[in-house]
């Protein structure tokens, strides 16, 4: 699965994880906890050997620390994930993990494109940018965090605009991937959708 920040993918992925009793894999996990890794080591974001560096000995144990979900570290993963060695030691884990025989739910920005090219079924989860910053800003205010509407708005826009245009491995669907836009559709909706589209792929194959 693929698809830009806050579209949605991230809670549709762990729901269909459940689903087909599959391993699951936040691919921009791994992006924020090498971006992460840089700052705590005092280190400049565009470091390219601070950067390969840290991709290289990335915990994987780390993954679900709550201090990479901040808007801060989803712009500073956004900067890592532009350098070509970083991508390169995460393809490694990333096919790793593909590789299991049960197979896997692995969501990111290249999964149909670069990582799993020959995946069984591709979704690119989209939504328009408002409904994905409304998503958003729903999401921090939750958990407690001092931001507006209008930041997030801005910050998801800039975001798309430095996946998509990237040099290596930018944000595209791929050519076989279904498209799935969840602007009108509430969770379940999109995760019905979801679900018709795999079982109708997976029969077909
Ligand atoms: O999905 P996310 O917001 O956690 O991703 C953070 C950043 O990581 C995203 O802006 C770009 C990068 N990323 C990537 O380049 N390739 C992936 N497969 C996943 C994330």
């Amino acid at each position: 699965m693929d698809g830009p920040a806050a579209s949605g993918k991230g809670t549709l992925a762990k729901k269909l994880a459940g689903h087909y009793g599959l391993a699951h894999l936040d691919t921009g996990s791994l992006y924020r906890a090498v971006a992460r890794d840089i700052l705590t080591a005092g280190k400049a974001l565009d470091d390219e050997a601070a950067a390969a560096d840290a991709a290289q000995s990335l915990e994987s144990g780390t993954l679900n620390d709550p201090a990479l979900r901040t808007p801060e570290v989803g712009q500073a993963a956004a900067r890592v994930a532009k350098i070509g060695a970083v991508r390169e030691a995460l393809f490694k884990f990333q096919r790793v993990f593909a590789s299991r025989r049960e197979g896997a739910i692995i969501e990111g920005r290249d999964i149909g494109t670069v990582v799993c090219p020959e995946a069984d079924v591709k979704i690119f989860v989209e939504a328009s940018t408002d409904v994905r910053a409304e998503r958003r800003y729903k999401e921090l205010m939750e958990v407690g965090h001092d931001i507006s509407y209008e930041e997030i708005h801005a910050q998801i826009a800039a975001r798309d605009e430095a996946d998509r245009s990237r040099a290596i491995s930018p944000l595209r669907p791929a050519e076989d991937a279904h498209l799935l836009d969840t602007s009108d559709l509430g969770i379940e909706a999109a995760f019905k959708a979801a679900v018709k589209l795999i079982d109708t792929a997976i029969s077909q194959a």
